[in-house]
């Protein structure tokens, strides 16, 4: 089957005065259409930078894709001009919904016409019919009342409402790509559970691939059909969903669904992973994960493990599960 999203061996680098940040590092995935893939891990982990080099915006100056391949629906994106970027792909096939959505508004704009401009500069509507159009998406993303909210300020919404806002902006071309970047994380709970029913129901009508990056691994169980969890800048295991969490292969994993709290279990306290992320300008030889690698061995401490086959679509990039 051609996939929707296909992203090989990826890297993207910070050219730093103090050293190169390899942020991204051969990192690979494909995305079906209608597939939601989660890219868990925890912060410094290159999630963000990966969502942002798909979307052709590497963090400027210091940030570089230095190799790799990002094609949607067959074309080639990396290389690609920052003119043809911003005019054919981002915002039009691949939109990002982030995390902070008053940094994705603009105060003295009303929401309504913040929502119609990609519309417009996409050239999907004009003038009256490109408000109606926005109008339409700020309904289907449930803000209530659209029409007259549409005339409203960003102040003027809750902070859920915005996230919504930020939604409609995101799908107001439709995409091809969704990128969902924490969007979340600044939210209240119960509103963090209808954004999550949202998004959900807006993959099912739109057919959108939808790449959801998150460090919450009970929301992405929910959500998400296959897991990719990275680990200092590498994808160090991806299987579908019910795999992952029924039988985690790398000990990364395994640290991680441990120091999930379980309902119903016993548990005095939470175990978590012993110490922190590796410092991205000087990462540990072999494999990365090995300081805090409970059955590391030698050889985990010298050569960088290969990523290993083990059926139904799970992989794993660990030394120990070589002969499993
Ligand atoms: N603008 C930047 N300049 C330099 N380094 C950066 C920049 N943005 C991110 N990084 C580095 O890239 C790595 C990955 O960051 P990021 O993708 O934001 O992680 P995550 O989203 O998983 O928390 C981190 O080590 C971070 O310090
Ligand atoms: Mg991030």
């Amino acid at each position: 089957m051609d996939k929707l999203l296909s992203v090989d061996g990826l890297k993207t680098h910070f050219f730093l005065k103090r050293g190169v940040v390899k942020a991204v590092d051969g990192v690979s995935f494909a995305l079906a259409a209608g597939e939601t893939l989660g890219l868990i891990g925890e912060s410094g982990s290159g999630k963000t930078v990966t969502g942002l080099s798909i979307l052709g915006l590497p963090p400027r100056p210091a940030g570089r894709i230095v190799a790799g391949s990002i094609r949607l629906d067959g074309v080639e994106l990396v290389g690609l001009s920052e003119r043809t970027l911003a005019s054919e792909i981002r915002g039009r096939k691949i939109a990002m919904i982030s995390q902070d959505p008053m940094s994705s508004l603009n105060p003295v704009f009303t929401v309504g016409s913040q929502v119609a401009a990609p519309i417009r500069a996409h050239g999907l509507a004009r003038g009256r019919s490109a408000m109606d159009l926005a109008i339409d998406e700020l309904a289907r993303v449930r803000v209530p009342s659209a029409t007259e909210r549409a005339g409203n300020y960003p102040h003027q919404f809750s902070g859920g409402m915005r996230q919504r806002v930020v939604a409609a902006m995101a799908i107001a071309c439709k995409p091809r790509l969704l990128i969902a970047d924490e969007p979340t994380s600044a939210l209240d709970v119960t509103i963090q559970v209808q954004f999550m029913d949202l998004i959900e129901s807006i993959q099912a009508e739109t057919g959108a691939g939808l790449l959801f990056v998150t460090h919450d691994l009970g929301v992405a169980a929910s959500l998400c059909h296959r897991i990719a969890v990275m680990y200092a800048g590498q994808i160090v295991e991806s299987a579908d969903v019910r795999t992952l969490y029924a039988n985690p292969a790398h000990p990364y994993t395994q640290g991680l669904l441990e120091s999930l709290p379980k309902l119903g279990a016993r548990q005095s306290r939470l175990s978590s992973i012993k110490g922190t992320p590796p410092d991205p300008l000087s990462l540990p030889d072999g494999c990365a994960f090995h300081p805090r690698c409970p059955h590391a061995t030698d050889r985990c401490r010298q050569q960088a493990p290969p990523s290993i086959d083990l059926g139904d679509g799970q992989r794993a990039s660990c030394w120990l599960l070589e002969n499993a």
